[in-house]
């Protein structure tokens, strides 16, 4: 049987999690605060760039299987299961801030106070928060509502943007963490359609199943600082990182995902999660030493390319003009939270250097985060008209391949600081350019005047 399903939060998580439940036959409403997000959803828009999400969306929108809508109390009471896909952003102290989260679960509390005919609800946390989050909500609901009939999962989202919708239709596993056997048994049913390929689910408790999040992330944070602190080590020792990455990568005990080096992990989840975890930790009194220095690392890696390019230029950066490449924290997304991209646009700004950027789809982020203090290109050679260098800050495949001799042709200056190292050295020094990169040998090109 289908459920009816209310997805509160419409944004990554939430719209794509609430478009893939319609897609296996429930009916769902996804709620949100922002009026204008639920009014373009309304009339057929799509607020983020996630590839393949369109043509799923607008199948179940004429199927009739998905709605949008701000009203929380119609749709609480229409629906078996409620998901939390609220944000947790960091607070100041780095802890996730649950205030959404909470704030929902005290306005659940309040719906099924009003409503005792509501009947049983699963209430489920696919935010990502910190070990204990499920109790807290069991309580703020239950404090509103003593005689409501309802149980609490934890359900963490291992999504990731770019790859969103087949992660959520195909996940390699699904995590619910409940004490409650009949919740078990509603995300069995629910999830069941979604694993029939024989991927499993891992029932746990509720602080595994938080934790298990945090730790997913720092681990993945974790290969990625390792990498970016080798590309350095080899930048010392003149070795060459993309031969390291292929030889370590072939052993399977490592394998060869997330070994690529560059300007640091960013995005709305790693640099976030990592922290929250160093915070839960320091709150129970434990040091995660490791994650710690994952963060040390990833911090300084924006600065190291910066030097990079502060060093070329003999520390002078005034008036000099950059055409930059990506804008997004990672390709295949318009997310441009915590972009790595941004701290070394920030660095150079703030060193006086003129900034013409193009990104494929986070040119509105950028936008909004920089206004007039920098320039946008209308495409990639548009960007690069009359720059003195080219940095590349995002891996998007467009950018893989380029006309050379365009760039050539509307550059005034004649090198390339690749953050993504998308490009074979040696043929881009062969064009004419100086060539940096991550890790790998400097290549000089041709004799500068
Ligand atoms: N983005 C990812 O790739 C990803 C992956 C896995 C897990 N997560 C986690 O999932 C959670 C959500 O992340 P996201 O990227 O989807 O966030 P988001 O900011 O894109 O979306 C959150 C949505 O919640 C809405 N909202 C805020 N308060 C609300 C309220 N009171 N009622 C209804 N809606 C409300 C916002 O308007 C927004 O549309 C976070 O905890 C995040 O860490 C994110």
């Amino acid at each position: 049987m289908p459920f009816t399903i209310a997805v509160v939060g419409t944004g990554y998580v939430g719209l794509v999690s609430g478009t893939c439940f319609a897609e296996s036959g429930n009916q769902v409403l996804c709620v949100d605060v922002d009026p204008k997000k639920i009014e373009m959803l309304e009339s057929g828009g799509i607020p983020i760039y996630e590839p393949g999400l369109d043509l799923l969306l607008e199948r179940n929108i004429r199927e009739r299987r998905i709605r949008f809508t701000l009203d929380l109390e119609t749709s609480v009471l229409k629906s078996e299961i409620i998901f939390l896909c609220l944000p947790t952003p960091p607070g100041e102290d780095g802890s996730a801030d649950l205030q959404y989260v909470l704030q929902v679960a005290h306005d659940i509390g309040q719906i099924l106070q009003r409503n005792p005919d509501a009947g049983y609800k699963v209430i489920v946390d696919k935010s990502t928060v910190p070990a204990g989050t499920s109790e807290l909500v069991r309580d703020t609901i239950r404090q509103q509502a003593p005689d409501a009939e309802f149980d609490v999962a934890s359900n963490p989202e291992f999504l990731r943007e770019g790859h969103a919708v087949e992660d959520c239709m195909r996940p390699e596993r699904v995590v619910v963490g409940t004490s409650s056997p009949r919740a078990r048994k509603v995300m069995m049913e629910l999830y069941e359609p979604f694993v029939r390929s024989g991927n499993p689910i891992y029932m746990v408790s509720e602080r595994s199943a938080e934790v298990a999040k945090y730790a997913a992330n720092s681990f993945i944070a974790m290969r990625i600082s390792f990498m970016n602190e080798m590309a350095n080590f080899c930048e010392q020792v003149g070795a060459d990182i993309d031969e390291i990455r292929v030889v370590i990568g072939s052993d399977s005990r490592i394998g060869k995902k997330y070994l690529f080096p560059g300007i640091g992990y960013g995005g709305s989840c790693f640099p976030k999660d990592v922290r929250a975890i160093l915070k839960t930790a320091t709150d129970h009194g434990a040091e995660l030493e490791l994650i710690n220095a994952v963060e040390r690392v990833n911090h300084k890696q924006g600065r190291l390319f910066f030097e990079k390019i502060m060093a070329h230029f003999d520390g002078k950066l005034q008036g000099v003009r950059f055409a930059a490449w990506g804008l997004a924290f990672k390709a295949n997304t318009d997310d441009v939270r915590e972009s790595p991209a941004f701290r070394v646009i920030d660095l150079l700004i703030e060193a006086g250097a003129d900034v013409t950027a193009y990104d494929p789809e986070g040119m509105e982020g950028a936008r909004q985060r920089y206004g007039d203090r920098i320039r946008y290109g209308a495409g990639m050679y548009e960007t690069i008209r009359d720059a003195n260098a080219l940095v590349v800050l995002t891996e998007w495949n467009e950018f893989r391949n380029p006309d050379f001799q365009r760039l050539s042709d509307g550059m005034q200056g004649n090198v390339i600081f690749d953050g993504r190292n998308l490009f074979n050295g040696e043929d881009v020094a062969q064009r004419g350019f100086r060539y940096y990169s991550v890790g790998r040998p400097l290549q000089t090109g041709v004799e500068e005047g």
